[in-house]
């Protein structure tokens, strides 16, 4: 039997009397696409702080591929094997696309961040880097300067540097938020097709519903810092108090649809 990568029990975090995160039990396989979703104020943040190490949980335990993460702090769970999607502001702006994969990828065989040297690159790494470029539909743009390429270019060579780490557990935080319509198309688009290639554990918070139910193989639905309910999209579609609490719909309109 397969273990899971990532099993969450009973994690809660409280600010004063108030539970952001309230008892959360949640298993996340190896390969699974799994996405968290929730009205404003819900607990997602304060959910992905708590996996990615930046929150303390006031209780509870994290586990990830059998080894207790609780409480670590971010750059031992990051070393661990979870990797957070970059701040666009970790890239090299005058560094060219595919130096910006290239130092990551030095970095995790072992050399030096400020050591990276342009004129001494790695043929090796060269190809790697160019490869998960590739898988991002971003190689055409490897040749130019970081800083002048597009915001939705910008976040697809974060999600290049976040997979160079070749981490266990992948954390996508809104990858298409401020994304235009085309953008997001085409992130999605991606992200469904790295999740499909079996090589990555995803977990995604986003807000576009139509990105959710596309990549998703589960969702987490959190209301109010509880676990409201977890399954496929297609049973989150038509859970009726997912429907009433999520999408804000009345009892009886979601009586007439699903025809209950
Ligand atoms: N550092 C903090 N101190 C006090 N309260 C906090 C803190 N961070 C979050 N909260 C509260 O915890 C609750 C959950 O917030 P959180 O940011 O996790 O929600 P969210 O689901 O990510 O919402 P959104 O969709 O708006 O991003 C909210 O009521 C919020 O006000
Ligand atoms: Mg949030």
């Amino acid at each position: 039997m397969t273990n899971p990568i990532l099993t969450i029990s009973n994690l809660t975090k409280r600010f004063g009397g108030n539970a952001a995160v309230s008892g959360i039990n949640l298993e996340v396989m190896p390969k699974e696409t799994m996405a968290i979703i929730g009205p404003n104020g819900a607990g997602k943040t304060t959910f992905y702080n708590m996996v990615s190490g930046r929150m303390q949980p006031s209780e509870g335990s994290i586990t990830l591929d059998g080894r207790d993460i609780t409480g670590l702090p971010p750059h031992k769970i990051s070393r661990l094997g979870v990797s957070r999607s970059f701040q666009i502001n970790n890239i090299f702006p005058e560094m060219t696309v595919q130096e910006n994969v290239e130092v990551v990828l030095s970095a995790y065989h072992g050399h030096s961040r400020k050591l990276f040297n342009v004129a001494s690159r790695n043929t090796g790494i060269q190809q790697e880097a160019v490869e998960l470029l590739k898988r991002l539909g971003i190689d055409s743009l490897k040749n130019q300067r970081a800083e002048v390429i597009s915001y939705g270019d910008k976040r697809l060579l974060e999600i290049a540097m976040v997979l160079a780490t070749r981490p266990k557990l992948v954390l996508l935080d809104e990858p298409t938020a401020g994304m235009t319509p085309d953008e997001t198309r085409r992130t999605t688009r991606l992200i469904k097709s790295l999740a499909e290639s079996g090589d990555y554990t995803f977990l995604i918070t986003e807000h576009d519903m139509d990105v959710v139910f596309d990549v998703a193989d589960r969702i987490l639905v959190m209301h109010r810092g509880e676990k409201l309910f977890a399954g496929t999209p297609s049973e989150v579609k038509i859970h009726p108090e997912v429907r009433r609490a999520y999408l804000g719909e009345e009892e009886d309109e979601v009586t007439e649809e699903t025809g209950a």
